[in-house]
């Protein structure tokens, strides 16, 4: 079974085509960084557009990589939500052309269904499994069940882990995106400088909350008795301390309630952009030691938004006999665990 995966719902403009052997056979990735840098962040207009120019050439290069023609795909994937929506129908009605044009069958994917399913594409993971889906868009505890069955542990009630470290960046005149050059700065700090809080830590639960976080980086920029400049390695690795503290105590938490519900849960497996932070794989790493969990963690490049997870979501569907209509509507907000109550100031994130 080959499939084509497109996504489109953030700032990266890709395609893929996987197999159900897990062979990735191309992965085309076009970011679109250099567009938003001027702006500090992700502009929903400049991303549609940009999707708009970039997504048949990316299309027709991972088709190309791969040395497939579209007569020889089983279906054709595109997320369908959650994310912006402009270039969410960008990609989604690309899928649906080719789909039709080819009278190939369409698998709309949601994106997070993406991140989660990774592992079984890269690792072969099998379920049950937990999630920590920590990315600019998404900060999510999830027990993985089953291809479509979720169940939502916590969620971001405010800011996603990423959005904090990009907006914590932007304070110290680091630039954008954040999560990197945080760390990078990082390396040279100390994290026990600030006495930064670690939102929630010791709440029942494992929701997450970042903006208080953000408030005390704001107001010791604000009360810093020394240059911005001289200051921020410091306050970036206290930053990224606490941040990388809150997941860690969260994710216990979630441990706990995951056993609860699957006493045979044995595997922790984060993704998504923040993923990539070297000191909070450390602090997951030994999280994992000590409660004898099993930290799988995809390589960065599938950590981060791309086409192959769509791909193989699409694949994951497909195989077990499920497609969807060519009026699939896209949607800006599609949690993956419908029961979940909506966290009140998180948007798509929860
Ligand atoms: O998963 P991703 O590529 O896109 C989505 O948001 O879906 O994640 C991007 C986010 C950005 O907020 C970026 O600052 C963060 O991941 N990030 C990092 C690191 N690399 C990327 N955060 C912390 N440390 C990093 N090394
Ligand atoms: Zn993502």
């Amino acid at each position: 079974m080959i499939v084509l995966g497109i996504e489109t719902s953030c700032d990266e403009t890709a395609a893929a085509v996987v197999d159900d052997a897990r062979r990735i056979r191309s992965n085309v990735v076009l970011s679109q960084i250099e567009e938003h840098r001027p702006f500090g962040g992700v502009v929903p207009e400049v991303a549609a557009r940009a999707h708009l120019e970039n997504a048949d050439a990316v299309i027709a290069k991972a088709m190309q990589d791969a040395g497939v023609a579209f007569a020889d795909l089983d279906c054709i994937a595109a997320t369908a939500g959650p994310g912006l929506i402009g270039g969410v129908l960008v990609g989604a009605m690309s899928g649906k052309a080719i789909a039709m044009a080819t009278g190939k069958p369409f698998v709309a994917v949601n994106h997070l269904e993406g991140h989660a399913l990774t592992v079984r594409l890269t690792d072969d993971v099998q379920f049950p499994y937990l999630l920590l889906l920590v990315s600019g868009g998404h900060c999510q505890l999830l027990s993985v069940e089953d291809v479509g069955k979720y169940t939502r542990l916590g969620t971001t009630i405010d800011d996603a882990a990423g959005e904090a470290f990009d907006k914590t960046a932007k304070m110290l005149g680091l630039g954008y995106p954040g999560g990197p050059l945080i760390e990078k700065a990082a390396e040279g700090g100390d994290p026990q400088k600030f006495d930064f809080p670690r939102p929630m830590a010791h709440r029942p639960g494992c929701d997450f909350s970042f903006s208080g976080l953000k408030t005390s980086v704001r107001r010791a920029v604000e009360t810093l008795d020394r240059p911005l400049a001289d200051a921020a390695p410091d306050l970036a690795a206290s930053f990224q301390q606490a941040v990388a503290d809150t997941l860690v105590a969260r994710t216990k938490n979630a441990i706990k309630m995951a056993r609860e519900a699957h006493p045979d849960i044995t595997t922790l497996v984060v993704a998504g952009g923040v993923a990539a932070n070297t000191a909070i794989g450390r602090a997951l790493d030994a999280l994992c030691a000590k409660t004898g969990m099993k930290l799988v963690k995809p390589a960065p490049a599938l950590c981060t938004d791309n086409a192959a997870m769509i791909a193989w979501a699409g694949l994951e569907h497909f195989r077990l006999g499920q497609s969807d209509p060519l009026d699939f509507k896209a949607r800006p907000r599609w949690p993956l665990d419908p029961d979940a109550p909506a966290a009140a100031f998180a948007g798509v994130k929860a």
